[in-house]
């Protein structure tokens, strides 16, 4: 045999491999299983998460109504999961994150010359309130997709008006605490003996 049947052979050789391999690449596109979206047996007493969250969210009373008992003590405390990303001092330095100092009534993207994600930016003429602030605390990649602040969000409604109530305090001109909504079940369903105490509240 001369080197040429070689390397007829060995050519043969490879080109029946590569054959092999692309038969077997698109059997696999053409036979890979399809996976049900929703799997088909119910485990008693498991209940899938995307099917609890908005019975938990109905459940969560508005942040107005929260801010009302909210504690900026709390607040600081719980602000040591940002403190790693961000200074809430007046013209404190900014860290991962920006400066934080007067944030609530602040636009969006508030200090200049900070590398926001256009995300962040193209929000930049509307301002924080509390409303979006607990929705952002809550959970940032859903409340503002595409920004790149890498943190999990605060499930705790409670512990986001804390936080919020010391962010408020960390400012110029703090905002005056929301008016608790009218139709707030728990003071649709106080007491008719309890007149002294709503007096003494207006
Ligand atoms: C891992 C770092 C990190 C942590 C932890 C973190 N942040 Fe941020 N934060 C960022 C970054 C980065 C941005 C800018 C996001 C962008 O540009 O998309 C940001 C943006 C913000 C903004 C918007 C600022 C503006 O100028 O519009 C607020 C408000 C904020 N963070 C609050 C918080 C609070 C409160 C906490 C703690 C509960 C927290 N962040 C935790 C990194 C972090």
């Amino acid at each position: 045999m001369d080197s040429y049947e070689w390397t007829r052979i060995s050519g043969a050789v490879l080109t029946a491999l590569i054959a092999v391999l692309g038969l077997s690449i698109l059997t696999g596109y053409i036979y890979t299983p399809a996976v049900p979206a929703k799997r088909g047996f119910v485990v008693e007493g498991v209940v899938a998460e995307a099917e609890e969250a908005p019975a938990a969210e109905a459940g969560e009373p508005p942040i107005e109504l929260l801010l009302a008992s909210a504690d900026p003590a709390r607040g600081e405390a719980a602000f040591k999961k940002c403190a790693a990303c961000h200074s809430i001092d007046k013209g404190g330095a900014n860290g991962i994150g920006p400066n934080l100092y007067g944030i609530v009534g602040a636009k969006h993207a508030h200090i200049a010359g900070f590398g926001y994600s256009p995300a962040l930016q193209a929000l930049a003429d509307k301002r924080w309130d509390w409303a979006s602030l607990s929705e952002w605390l809550k959970n940032p990649r859903a409340a503002i997709p595409g920004n790149k602040m890498a943190f999990a969000g605060i499930s705790k409604a409670q512990e986001r008006a804390d936080l919020l109530a010391y962010l408020n305090s960390k400012s110029d001109s703090p905002l005056p605490l929301p008016a608790p909504p009218a139709a707030a079940p728990e003071a649709a369903a106080a007491p008719a003996e309890e007149p002294a105490t709503e007096q003494a509240a207006t």
